[in-house]
């Protein structure tokens, strides 16, 4: 048993909690990564207290210092757990009394843990927002140093998983830099609404004691501050919203990995990931796995369970706070470790991976030229349709002969459409079709060019 006197809250219980409830109650094991956010929130309390003459200066400095001793202690791991430490919250307080006496009783005046731990794990989110912001980068630059190497580097371009249109590798990697950076993207629109004090909220009325919250958002760094009490210790949209953007980056990242994964096959030949970042198998020796790529593209799974979880955990609670929300912790950090490893090794197969060139332009067939001929009768003035039919029909006639498009003699090619002439054999050419793709946002090298130099210029700086 547990007993009532170890619990901070212990004075209108007779009995002592039971010791299966406290290891279910108790969150320290987990909630313990919030220790820092946690005694800087107490630190900017205690100047509050202090401003609003609640504590005096010298009970104010005695409280900072007791604070800083347990920084130090979890700094350097011998921040030493008590029974009765049910979560991080109580378990600095239950330290500050033993370090600096019954002043550390001062320290909880006109607070709850509602408005605490909202004020922890806001500041927690917003440190592993920007964490996970640099990730992105390390991924996108990855990309992009690919992207330079592969400017020129045909392959096709795949619709339905069926060749399509010549492109280049340089631009495959451009499109997983854009999908990225919409995640760094969505990661400050979250951290945005992180940025909202809930502190001085109280259990879930506010406080009553003059506190100054704006002060205390300038010293913790808030952008604003909650406007509604009740609302501010049960909201955890905040949680919802990084979580909801990790499970998309991590579909990102799965996407990416499955055409790794598929590229790298001895069907595809177009990519050898490098030997750290595969395995082999136990029972046959010719084999190399990518497995680094298959564990991303299966992780995405708990990203989206972990936001599953939170909008389960959410969906039908009433206001205000429950101790359902300490629910709210493990997928959290969960999806902060998976993605944050997930996103460096992704960024390390990239720059190791090695592509080759001559398996990906031997993969690129006649039929993928099919729209660029459609686009000769166009410009003579056919619609598009019609061109789109007349170009299927000798699709079909090669597919019957058994030879390539550019096997057909013209005057195949005249008795569909007697625009067509001898200029056509020039179009099977991969590298013209693909510089010819030169709208904004298309795969000429030129435009892949001036993406680069954007991406370059977004990236060094950050
Ligand atoms: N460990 C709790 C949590 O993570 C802290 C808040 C407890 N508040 C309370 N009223 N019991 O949610």
């Amino acid at each position: 048993m547990t007993g009532s006197s170890t619990r901070l809250w212990g004075g209108r219980f007779t009995s002592p909690t039971a010791a299966d409830m406290a290891a279910f109650n108790d969150s320290f094991r987990f909630d313990e990564r919030l220790a820092d956010f946690d005694i800087r929130g107490s630190m900017a309390w205690s100047r509050a207290l202090a401003q609003a003459g609640l504590i005096d200066e010298t009970e104010c400095n005695t409280l900072l210092q007791g604070l800083q001793q347990i920084a130090s202690e979890f700094e350097a791991e011998i921040f030493g757990i008590h029974v009765g430490d049910e979560d991080i919250h109580t378990a600095v307080e239950r330290r500050l009394t033993e370090l600096v006496g019954a002043v550390a009783g001062k320290l909880h005046t006109g607070r709850s843990r509602n408005d605490q731990v909202a004020t922890s794990f806001r500041l927690f989110c917003l440190d592993s927002s920007h964490q996970l912001q640099q990730r992105l980068r390390e991924l996108q630059r990855a990309l992009l140093a690919q992207a330079h190497h592969h400017i020129h580097t045909l392959m096709p371009g795949y619709t339905h998983l069926q060749r399509a249109q010549p492109m280049t590798f340089g631009y495959w990697c451009l499109a997983y830099i854009e999908m990225f950076d919409r995640d760094y993207t969505r990661l400050e629109q979250a951290a945005q609404h992180m940025r909202v004090l809930p502190l001085g909220s109280g259990a879930l009325t506010g406080n009553s004691l003059n506190i100054d919250r704006q002060a205390l958002a300038d010293e913790l760094g808030f952008d604003a501050i909650s406007t509604n009490a009740l609302d501010a210790v049960s909201d955890r949209d905040f949680v919802a919203e990084l979580l909801f953007v990790a499970a998309l980056t991590g579909t990102h990242l799965s996407r990416m990995a499955e055409d790794l994964i598929l590229y790298s096959s001895a069907e595809f030949g177009f990519v050898e990931l490098a030997d750290a970042y595969s395995t082999g198998s136990s029972l046959m020796p010719q084999k190399k796995n990518p497995d680094s790529m298959e564990l991303l593209r299966g992780k995405s799974g708990r990203l989206m369970g972990n936001l599953v979880a939170i909008l389960t955990v959410l969906k039908g609670l009433p206001l205000a706070y429950n101790k359902d929300l300490q629910e709210d912790k493990e997928p959290l950090f969960d999806s902060i470790d998976t993605l944050d490893l997930g996103l460096h090794i992704a960024a390390a197969v990239v720059i190791s991976m090695q592509m080759n060139p001559e398996r990906m332009a031997a993969a690129l067939e006649d039929s993928m030229f099919a729209t660029d001929l459609a686009d000769v009768l166009v410009r003579q003035g056919m619609p598009f349709r019609e061109a789109h039919h007349k170009v299927g029909q000798l699709v079909r006639h090669a597919l019957h002969s058994q030879v390539s498009l550019r096997a057909l003699p013209i005057t195949d090619y005249q008795s569909i459409h007697p625009g067509f002439d001898e200029t056509i054999y020039a179009l099977f050419d991969a590298h013209q079709s693909v510089a010819q793709k030169n709208s904004i946002g298309g795969c000429s090298p030129e435009r892949v060019n001036e993406q680069i130099a954007r991406w370059e210029a977004t990236l060094a700086w950050c």
